[in-house]
């Protein structure tokens, strides 16, 4: 949940100690005015140099703003910020300070109608600002922003009712929204929700009380941000997590683990136990840009060194060895879904966690959230900006923290593995009991024995293509030149398969994911059988082939594409559901109003345009030979 650890540590490792450091972020919708706050509150702090006033004069002037007032969100533009790099996050550290504290703001431009943004600003910080238009008042997206910085684990908000010079500083405009804002947000249960009548643009409120609201009399803005307090005591008093990082190794004689300490704190001597492994050793040395420290605490970027010569790598945990994280590979989750396309029961994403990154399945999604009334209702799916809750299985055990105990051991994002996009970010709440007590029977009889009494290599063929591509016709003509040749095979039919074991499912995206993981485990377990399978299905999304190929080792599975124009599959209508479909009798129709994700890279590639189906089968066969595929067990 915190992509910009190494932002965080550069910084504030001894601020946030100090205490002098508040992180806080801005939530609001397009056009509440967030970039006009920040830039006011830069403004008013004086860490604006005196040529790029000047600057921000003229250019104010040239926009149009009123006389002697400034377009403050230009200024924003000029000024230099830490920007984060690599991910696809669009967010910046502003940094600026009073004579009582400093700050940092998380600044979110951009799309600012996706939650993406706003999350990883608030995933830092301590207090948020929630914005509102004084001519709009509360709306959906203020309720969403404010859910979501509670489940982040903020519990410091301050709600900045901006541009009252547009509602003629009306108090009963105010209280309004006081009240709605504070009726919704008690259900939530933050510590403190402060509400301040301001106008970003006139400054009113902002550093002095503004004579245009006499009916006001409680903290100034910048106020209020001097003097709140957070805590940050409870995480260095924690037992120690410290992800590693890198692992440091110059020369033979030195090895060291690199990493951000995220709770706790440490000295040489101390014992320490590395997850998941559970090995427990000393720590002999901490090692830092600044020599040799006695101790270490919550936002130092370190290297340890340990006694014994311990199996670490980057992504394990270090922790106090009587008070280790929990290790498990099955969890309940919130899920924030940040992605255009939905979040999918059985599919597959990329889990990042700390400094470690794993691959996990989407299990039961268990209920979404309505923000606007914080009702839990069932969902099959998640949507954009949707926030739910459901299980997630990993492809290996990793350590954790539940997220309310700490953000950064239970909190992460999930990744799709082909784009590489940020496409949700989430919550541990606690392991699931069945991933302790299912353990992998390990088998005598194993796959390599089972195929080496058929004397033959397992693996998959997985034809994938439109509807009356040819897909069934081509495995089938396959499946009987092996079976001619004494090899063992099965052969798992769309149409079959969607009579038995898959009957209850139909044609939606949630139905056809679900549809081939359970293809994709049964062929699995074939495979491992000793047998050559074939699946013919439409499989017509990249991530569900994806991950079936995952599913076997590398080169087991053979991804064929059975490649038909769609106009020539209509034409050949063999069932003549394309005429349905056309008709509008038969919905989410692949090709039709229901996609087909081309194949990439498939090993082999028919075109049935140019091949018949006997031709195309010998040429399934003649790559499997080439392949070596056909011969006896290695
Ligand atoms: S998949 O998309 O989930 O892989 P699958 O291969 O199991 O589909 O089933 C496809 C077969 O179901 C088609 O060959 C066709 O006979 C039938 N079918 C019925 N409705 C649809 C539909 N809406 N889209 C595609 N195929 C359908």
């Amino acid at each position: 949940m915190r992509p910009n650890a190494q932002i965080d540590t550069a910084i504030d490792a001894d601020l946030r100690v100090a205490k002098s450091l508040l992180r806080f972020n801005t939530c609001g919708s397009v056009d509440d005015g967030k970039s006009t706050l920040i830039g006011r509150m830069l403004f008013e702090s004086g860490v604006i140099p005196k040529d790029q006033l000047a600057a921000l004069e003229a250019d104010s002037k040239r926009v149009g703003t009123r006389p002697g007032e400034l377009d403050y969100a230009l200024l924003l533009d000029g000024l230099s910020a830490e920007r984060e790099q690599g991910i696809t996050i669009d967010v910046s550290y502003r940094f600026f300070a009073t004579d009582k504290r400093k700050f940092i703001v998380a600044d979110t431009p951009g799309h600012e109608q996706y939650t993406r943004n706003m999350v990883t600003g608030a995933s830092t910080a301590d207090l948020s600002i929630i914005l509102i238009d004084a001519r709009k008042g509360v709306l959906t997206q203020t309720r969403r922003h404010s859910y979501l910085v509670w489940l982040l684990g903020i519990r410091h908000v301050v709600l900045v009712v901006n541009k009252m010079d547009l509602v003629d500083y009306s108090n009963d405009v105010f209280a309004k929204i006081e009240a709605d804002y504070r009726a919704f947000a008690e259900q939530l249960g933050f510590d403190e929700i402060t509400c301040i009548p301001v106008s970003a643009v006139r400054g009113d409120n902002i550093m002095k009380h503004s004579t245009a609201t006499p009916w006001y009399q409680g903290a100034t803005l910048m106020g209020l941000l001097n003097e709140v307090q957070v805590d940050h005591s409870r995480l260095r008093n924690d037992p120690l997590r410290m992800p590693v990082q890198w692992v440091n190794r110059p020369n033979l004689d030195f090895r060291g683990f690199a990493g951000t300490i995220v709770a706790g704190t440490v000295k040489p001597g101390d014992m320490v136990r590395v997850q998941p492994s559970n090995k427990t050793t000393k720590v002999s040395r901490i090692v830092s840009f600044d020599g040799d420290l006695p101790s270490a605490t919550v936002g130092q970027s370190i290297t340890l060194t340990l006694a014994d010569e311990v199996d670490v790598s980057r992504g394990d945990l270090i922790v106090t060895a009587d008070s280790p994280a929990e290790i498990a590979n099955q969890f309940e989750a919130t899920v924030v879904w940040m992605n255009e396309g939905p979040l999918l029961r059985g599919r597959t994403y990329l889990l990042k966690i700390g400094t470690k990154t794993v691959t996990a399945t989407v299990g039961a999604i268990k209920n979404k959230i309505n923000v606007n009334n914080l009702e839990q209702v069932p969902a099959p799916t998640l949507g954009l900006n949707e926030i739910g809750v459901c299980n997630l299985e990993l492809d290996r055990p990793i350590a954790f923290d539940a997220y309310k105990v700490n953000r950064d051991t239970g909190g992460f994002i999930l990744i799709d593995r082909m784009t590489n996009d940020t496409v949700g970010a989430g919550m541990l709440h606690f392991a699931l009991r069945r991933a302790q007590n299912v353990h992998w029977q390990a088998l005598d009889v194993n796959k390599q024995a089972r195929a080496a009494i058929k004397g033959q290599k397992p693996c998959l063929l997985w034809y994938t293509g439109l509807s009356g591509a040819g897909k069934s016709t081509i495995a089938n003509l396959v499946d009987k030149k092996l079976h001619s040749m004494n090899r063992h095979t099965y052969l798992l039919d769309g149409d079959n398969v969607r009579h038995g074991l898959n009957k209850d499912l139909g044609f939606t995206a949630a139905d056809r994911v679900e549809n081939i993981r359970r293809i994709a485990e049964v062929a699995r377990l074939m495979v491992d059988a000793g047998l050559i399978v074939s699946t013919a299905f439409i499989s017509p999304f990249r991530a569900e082939r994806e991950m079936a190929r995952y599913l076997l080792p590398p080169g087991e599975f053979i991804e064929i594409f059975v490649d038909t124009p769609l106009s020539v599959a209509e034409q050949r209508d063999p069932k003549g559901l394309y005429k349905k479909a056309r008709r509008g009798e038969l919905k989410n129709f692949t090709g039709i109003d229901s996609p087909y994700e081309t194949p990439e890279k498939p090993e082999l590639r028919i075109d049935t345009t140019l091949l018949s189906p006997e031709a195309a089968a010998e040429r399934v066969v003649a790559f499997l030979q080439a392949r070596g595929a056909l011969e006896g067990p290695a």
